[in-house]
């Protein structure tokens, strides 16, 4: 299977298309994982909060594919914040995944309350200069929260991993992403917290293509340019998820599934939304 990619914006490639592995845990998690890879996936999302990156680590040794073809991305979790604490936070990552580097690190919330995300950020760069992390970035921060890492380090994030789907199309922080070039990634794609699949308008697309609602939540965030990373236990809804080539959107079902749009304050609030 070949997977669409796009690129950083340093030039890089990474795939469109990536699985999340939220809640694949322990020898289980890890067939998981080593199921998605073997299907054709090449990106892969963790945290340190899931408390799985071994079970990835584990996946990606039991998969057989070359670790230097997988782009790895995990989180620094909420408890991790600060100068040191989020350079432990990383090198703990890498030992659970047993990886001497990881692909994509992000700042998991910003966690304003604590008031440390500009020094985490710092730990991210220099993380990089360092090549114990390929790409930084962050999660789930609003564009003002963006800002405030630029204002102190003259470095946009690579990436921001937001909650996204036709329920919510992000279209502003989106925007403010790609004038900055920052790649928009998003977390929950298939919109099951916002009873996305039950939908009429998106069921009527799905209906139209042949396809399932889930590839139509898929290839309308990917037409964007946006990357997804749908997480699955099962390996015909993996192949399902990365195989979208054959999923074309037209205007009158953009226009459809438009009507979808929650609004931007159903999205978590990362003001107030906090995670450790
Ligand atoms: N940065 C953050 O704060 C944050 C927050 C949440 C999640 N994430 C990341 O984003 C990833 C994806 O988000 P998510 O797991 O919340 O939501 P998601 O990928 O949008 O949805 C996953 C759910 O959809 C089901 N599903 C998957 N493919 C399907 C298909 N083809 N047809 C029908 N159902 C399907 C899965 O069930 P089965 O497994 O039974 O197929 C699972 O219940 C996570 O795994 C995690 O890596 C990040």
């Amino acid at each position: 299977m070949t997977t669409p990619t796009t690129t950083f914006a340093d030039g890089s490639s990474i795939p469109l298309i990536g699985f999340g592995t939220g809640g694949s845990q322990g020898p289980a998690g890890a067939d998981v994982i080593a199921s998605a890879l073997r299907t054709g996936y090449r990106l892969l999302d963790t945290a340190a909060q899931y408390g799985n990156e071994a079970a990835v680590g584990e996946g990606l040794r039991r998969s057989g594919v070359d670790p230097a073809e997988v782009l790895v991305t995990t989180k620094v979790a909420g408890g991790d914040h600060g100068r040191r604490a989020a350079r432990t936070g990383i090198l703990e990552s890498l030992r659970r995944l047993g990886l001497p580097s990881v692909g994509i690190a992000l700042i998991h919330w910003p966690n304003p309350s604590r008031g440390l995300a500009i020094d985490t950020w710092r730990t991210l760069l220099e993380l990089r200069e360092e090549g114990l992390v390929a790409h930084a970035g962050v999660s789930n921060f609003r564009p003002e929260q963006l800002q405030e890492l630029h204002d102190a380090t003259g470095q946009w994030p690579e990436i921001n991993q937001i909650q996204l789907s036709p329920a919510l199309p992000r279209q502003e922080p989106d925007a403010f992403h790609r004038e900055r070039g920052i790649l928009t990634q998003a977390w929950g794609p298939l919109g099951t917290r916002d009873g996305l699949p039950e939908q009429f308008a998106i069921r009527t697309v799905a209906a139209k293509h042949g396809a399932t609602v889930a590839q139509v939540a898929l290839r309308w965030a990917v037409d964007r340019g946006i990357v997804v990373i749908p997480k699955s236990s099962h390996p015909d809804r993996q192949r399902q998820n990365l195989g979208l080539s054959a999923v074309r959107l037209d205007e009158e079902d953009r226009t459809l599934l438009a009507s979808l749009d929650r609004g931007e304050d159903k999205a978590w609030d990362s003001r107030e939304h906090e995670e450790w």
